[in-house]
Order: structure tokens, then C-alpha cells, then sequence
């Protein structure tokens, strides 16, 4: 299948995923801008794309199938709308927006104007995560009886002079930048939890960590993130049967279910990014149903995290 990306945002993340997204056959990146000029050159020189003075030029090509939106967190919502508005389909980078409000106007043009939008939460385009949720609803470790998700990076001590992750008008902070996939990770496996109860440590405005806890009853979850921690990443889910251990589990190749008739590895070693803009291309063509993250899951995911943030007292310029 062909499908032609329009590129919005030449940054990190971007210069990865690219890379990826062109081994997908009849993927191309026609269409590109960047904020410096000069980088989106230097970015577009590699896809042999064009390079646009405005986002909405970029995004207007005619030969654009679909945009990919890879700029900074406070930055997705306008670009978004842009989007939506040209009658574009967009995959956004999360966090989707900075709160439920702004997802919500979103929400409303994508359907005004019959055009899609999904959060580019790579992990749920690719089979492990998908695997644990099988596992669960198999009953395969039973009733449930803990879960443990956390995402800790040291991103605070090297990004320090740089300054977003902790300017609360760029919606920097743990919980947007990495807490969005442990929140996701536990919503996705078990839903909107009935109570959250979280504590974080602040500064400058923004979290330093956020830690919660996600009642759902029968059980609870700790979920937490953290920019000022090494690095530390898991998810468990311990069971009255056996447990599922997911380490680096936003981007894993792999996760392991203990039971007492034994040990069951599940592995994915195929590019993860790749898949998800090959995934998106055919729901955005209409070739695949529209069902895996789903604006209303990330409604959702945002609606806990706007929770989140209540409680430990982080306001951004969008609240
Ligand atoms: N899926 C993942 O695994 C993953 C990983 C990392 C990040 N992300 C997400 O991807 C996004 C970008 O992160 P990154 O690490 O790539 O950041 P980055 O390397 O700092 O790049 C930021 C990009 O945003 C542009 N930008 C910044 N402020 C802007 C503004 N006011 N108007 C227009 N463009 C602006 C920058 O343009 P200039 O070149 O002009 O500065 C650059 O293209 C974030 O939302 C982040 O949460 C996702």
C-alpha cells in the first residue's frame, strides 16, 4: 500500500521513527516542516521531500495521505486543529494534548470534518502489550491481586539547560513526558480504575515524580514515573495463579507469564515503529477498523492524568 506523510517536527524523535517508516514498502515522507528551516533541510535532503515555509503548506500538499505531528508537547493541539481543519488525517506524538479539554475540541472537529486523529502511543500498535492483555483475559494468572508500572528516566539531570521538561507552559514534567505510558499501559489492561490517589514531588511548577494509586476494587496499581530517577521501567501484574513481568514495557520485544505449569516467553523483534505507521496508514486508507487507540481510550488515559495532576498541584496554561 502507498501512503505519502506530511512530517511536522524534524527533532529527535522524528529523525527515528523516519528511518523506520521508510522501510514500510510504499511508505514515503513527501512533505516536511520544521520550525528551523534549516533543519527540516537537512532532514529532507535523506526522504528526497520537499520543504514547506508554513506547517499549513506542508500539510496542504496534495500528495499528503496523512500528517505526523512530532513537535513539543504544547505545540500538538494547535497543530492537531491545523490538521483537522485541512481535512488531514494526523498521527500525533503523546502526549496527545495537555488535558482532556483541549483532546475534547479535538475530538469534535475530527468528527465535524470526518477526519481521524490518533496518539502515536507506539506500544499498543505492536502485538506484546497485546499479548499481556490476552494472557489477563484468559485468566491465565487469575484473579488479580497487584500491579506494579513504573517508567523512570534521568532525563532531569541531562535536560536541564534545555528547560521543557521543566517548564510547566511547555507541559513538561514525568507525568506527561514518560507517565503517559505507564497510565496508559495499566488503563488499557483494566480500564478507568474506580478511585486514584496520587502524591508527586514539584518543582519549577511541573513534577519531578508522580506516584499513584489505582483502586479497582479487587485490587490496586501503583503506577508511577519519574525524570529525576536512574533509569527503571517495568510493569508486573502478580496474579493468584501467576504473574506477567513486562520489563522496559513501553517499547519491548518481550514479556514472560510464570504459572505453576510453567514459563511462557512471548517475543516480537520487528521494527515497533515501523509497524505503527504501517498500522495507522491502513486505518487512515480504511483497510484496517478503526479500533486500536482510540480517540475515546485517549480521552481517557487524559482525563486520569488531568486526575493526576489535581492532586499533586501541576497546572499548565491549558487547564
Ligand atoms: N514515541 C516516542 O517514543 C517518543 C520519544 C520521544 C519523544 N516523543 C514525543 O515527541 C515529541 C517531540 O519530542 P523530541 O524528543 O523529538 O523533541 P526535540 O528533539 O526537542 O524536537 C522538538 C521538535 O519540536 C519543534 N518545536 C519546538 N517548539 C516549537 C514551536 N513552538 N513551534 C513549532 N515547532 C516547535 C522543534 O523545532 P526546532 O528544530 O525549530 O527546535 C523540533 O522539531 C514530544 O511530544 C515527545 O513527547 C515521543
Amino acid at each position: 500500500m502507498s501512503f505519502n506523510w506530511c512530517f511536522i517536527g524534524t527533532g529527535a524523535i522524528a529523525k527515528k521513527v523516519a528511518k523506520e517508516l521508510v522501510t514500510n514498502p510504499g511508505h514515503q515522507i513527501v512533505s516536511v516542516f520544521n520550525r528551523t528551516k534549516k533543519k527540516a533541510e537537512k532532514f529532507a535532503k535523506k526522504y528526497n521531500s520537499t520543504v514547506y515555509e508554513s506547517a499549513l503548506d506542508a500539510i496542504i500538499d496534495p500528495r499528503v495521505d496523512g500528517v505526523y505531528i512530532a513537535t513539543t508537547n504544547e505545540t500538538h493541539f494547535s497543530f492537531c486543529k491545523l490538521c483537522l481543519e485541512n481535512h488531514k488525517p494526523v498521527l500525533c506524538e503523546k502526549p496527545i494534548t495537555g488535558n482532556a479539554r483541549e483532546l475534547e475540541q479535538l475530538i469534535q472537529l475530527s468528527k465535524e470534518n470526518n477526519t481521524m486523529l490518533k496518539e502515536a502511543m507506539w506500544t499498543w500498535y505492536n502485538p506484546v502489550a497485546h499479548k499481556v492483555k490476552q494472557w489477563i483475559q484468559e485468566d491465565r494468572i487469575g484473579k488479580i491481586q497487584f500491579v506494579d508500572c513504573i517508567f523512570n528516566m534521568p532525563i532531569f539531570g541531562y535536560n536541564k539547560a534545555k528547560g521543557r521538561y521543566i517548564n510547566p507552559s511547555r507541559y513538561g514534567g514525568a507525568l506527561l513526558d514518560l507517565g503517559v505510558y505507564p497510565v496508559r499501559y495499566v488503563y488499557e489492561l483494566f480500564g478507568k480504575p474506580k478511585s486514584i490517589q496520587s502524591t508527586g514531588k514539584l518543582y519549577n511548577g511541573i513534577d519531578l515524580y508522580n506516584d499513584s494509586i489505582f483502586d479497582y476494587g479487587d485490587f490496586k496499581a501503583n503506577v508511577s514515573s519519574q525524570i529525576n530517577a536512574l533509569v527503571g521501567e517495568h510493569c508486573y501484574i502478580v496474579g493468584e495463579k501467576g504473574k506477567i513481568k513486562v520489563p522496559l514495557f513501553h517499547m519491548t520485544s518481550k514479556a514472560v507469564l510464570k504459572t505453576r505449569e510453567g514459563k511462557e516467553v512471548f517475543k516480537d523483534k520487528k521494527k515497533k515503529f515501523a509497524r505503527q505507521f504501517r498500522v495507522v496508514a491502513e486505518i487512515f486508507k480504511g483497510e484496517k477498523p478503526n479500533e486500536l487507540v482510540s480517540l475515546e481510550s485517549s480521552l481517557d488515559v487524559m482525563e486520569i492524568m488531568d486526575e493526576i495532576r489535581k492532586q499533586i498541584g501541576v497546572v499548565f496554561p491549558c487547564d
